[in-house]
């Protein structure tokens, strides 16, 4: 199976799944894509070796992105930090073939405007006791494809935003790169 990845940030995830893969028959990492030419998850893909792609909002929407995808063959794609709307027929090329991870327990703290340390903020404004990840399918209303994996990890009065962040990243540099295995495994 091969799997690109798209991220808008520093992309520890995007390491990770590299890191997991790099040796892995199961599946190959054929590509990571960003819309932030600047973005370091880029640097990160040059240790690996896996090719780089910037684009902006225009071309993605312009279908130049899905072109990207299919030229390099892949058959997932993996959302790691990307903060764009997918426009529709981008989810539609891939079918049940695009996951997402959240830094929540959705369906709490989803929906637009709801990513990085905004959701760590509103769980420490609500007292929650406890927070975690979600890692789920792409659908057209994004936050509420099919749920495939959520963790959870307690949140303490003493915790600020960002060390619930450390918590939810712990969690997701965990679970991301298997669940991604053990769902590419699955799928026909
Ligand atoms: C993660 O918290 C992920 O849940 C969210 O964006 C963040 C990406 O972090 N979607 P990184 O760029 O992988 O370090």
């Amino acid at each position: 199976k091969r799997l690109a990845i798209l991220a808008s940030g520093s992309g520890s995830n995007a390491e990770k799944i590299m890191e997991h893969f790099q040796n892995s028959e199961k599946a190959t990492v054929g590509l990571i894509a960003s819309n932030k030419p600047d973005a370091f998850v880029l640097e990160r893909a040059k240790k690996f070796d896996v090719p780089g792609f910037t684009f902006t909002r225009k071309e993605m929407e312009a279908g130049d992105l899905l072109r990207k995808l299919q030229a390099k063959q892949i058959d997932w794609v993996i959302l790691a930090g990307f903060l764009l709307k997918i426009p529709e027929d981008l989810i539609r090329a891939f079918p049940d073939r695009m996951v997402n991870i959240h830094p929540a327990l959705l369906p709490n703290y989803g929906g637009k405007g709801m990513y990085g340390m905004k959701v760590h903020e509103a769980v420490k404004a609500a007292g929650d006791a406890q927070t975690g990840i979600t890692i789920h399918l792409v659908n057209e209303n994004y936050d509420e494809g099919k749920i495939i994996f959520q963790a959870a990890t307690p949140v303490s009065p003493g915790d600020s935003p960002e060390t619930i962040a450390e918590k939810v990243h712990a969690l997701e540099h965990r679970y991301f790169p298997e669940v991604i295995e053990s769902i590419i495994k699955k799928e026909s």
